[in-house]
């Protein structure tokens, strides 16, 4: 791949900008093994305040984040509840069955969002045939179903479903930041109604590695053993936490160019047509949409015009928009689109 090329395959595809490997550079570092590496630290510290929990433990990334915290807050044989499109569900490989002995009861949700209703629906009676459900997993914004925000109402609902049965509730906000700039709605209030959340660095942060898994102490104190166990124990891990440092303090307000990237190229290939695409859905830096025509050979041609996209193998097309994708990139890509019409 040239790096004239418009990569809208996915906000991960970021690569440090100098200042950000300049702070990487100069990063004061220990050994966070051994738990003094002052940049972990304070990167820790930092998130502690961002969203309200007491703890918070580095990750290597969004899934180890997520397994952590299905791994601490059940125990073999019982069950958790997830969207039957989320990312736990499609695609951490079973990750819930191998680490955590647990199965999964995935719920189809509408835009991404299970219903309280249908959460209630499906806990599971106390009974000797059955496992237990013991947490429910939430993600917001929501990538499958087009980077759309759940909303907090929604989730003070699911969050009292959850207390009133005893389940956890884990939010998977690995782009929890798109969701809290474009609502207004801040990262502490959303964690408040969960018991955990994780959330990544790697995305549309723009950092090059690293997510970060808040909650209470006790639960951090276990799921810092278990992340030593899945080999996540990083040594001057500091010198990627200032790249996670230097996103945090720099390129969170910069997520709304993004968004209206996404919205002004979604209002122009909508206008296309081949392109069938539910507006209401592109709430963030996501634009997913179906086309009339073949969608592998759309990506493929796409390409040979410089424009990069992903495509599942169904008729659905992802762009994602991020901070290597200028407003003028996006109407480069607008242009490349337009020329698919004949
Ligand atoms: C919603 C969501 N959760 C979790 C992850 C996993 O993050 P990672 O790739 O850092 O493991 C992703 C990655 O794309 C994601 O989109």
């Amino acid at each position: 791949m040239t790096m004239s090329m418009i990569d809208l395959r996915s906000d991960t595809v970021t690569r440090p900008s100098t200042e950000m490997r300049e702070a990487m550079a100069y990063a004061e570092v220990g050994d966070d093994v051994w738990g003094d590496d002052t940049t972990v630290i304070k990167l820790q510290d930092k998130c502690k305040e961002l969203t309200g929990k007491p703890a918070a433990l580095f990750v290597t990334s969004g899934c180890m984040g997520n397994q952590l915290a299905i791994k601490c807050h059940t125990n073999p044989a019982e069950e958790i509840i997830a969207e039957w499109d989320s990312h736990i569900v499609k695609y951490e490989i079973a990750g819930p069955a191998f680490i955590s002995g647990v199965q999964t009861m995935p719920l189809k949700g509408v835009m991404g969002f299970m219903s309280p209703a249908e959460i209630v629906s499906n806990i599971r009676p106390d009974w000797y045939h059955y496992p237990k459900t013991s947490l429910v997993c939430i993600e917001n914004t929501h990538n499958r179903a087009g980077g759309t925000i759940y909303p907090l109402e929604d989730i003070k609902k699911v969050s009292d479903v959850t207390r009133e049965h005893n389940l956890k509730l884990h939010l998977d906000g690995a782009r929890i930041f798109n969701a809290s700039v474009a609502s207004g709605v801040s990262v502490k209030e959303y964690a408040s109604h969960v018991d955990s959340i994780t959330f990544c660095f790697s995305k549309g942060l723009g950092a090059p590695i690293g997510s970060m898994l808040c909650g209470d102490e006790e639960f951090i104190t276990k799921a810092h053993k278990f992340r030593k166990i899945l080999g996540g124990g990083m040594r001057q891990a500091g010198i990627i936490a200032a790249g996670a440092l230097y996103a945090i303090e720099n390129n969170i307000e910069r997520l709304k160019d993004d968004h209206k990237n996404a919205r002004r190229f979604a209002e122009e290939i909508s206008k296309l047509p081949y392109v069938v695409i539910d507006m209401a859905s592109v709430q963030t830096n996501i634009v997913i949409f179906n086309t009339t025509k073949d969608a592998a050979k759309i990506k493929e041609v796409l390409e040979g015009k410089g424009v990069l996209v992903t495509n599942d193998g169904s008729d659905k097309i992802r762009a994602v928009f991020h901070l290597d994708v200028s407003s003028e990139q996006t109407e480069q890509a607008i242009d490349v689109f337009k020329t698919l019409r004949a």
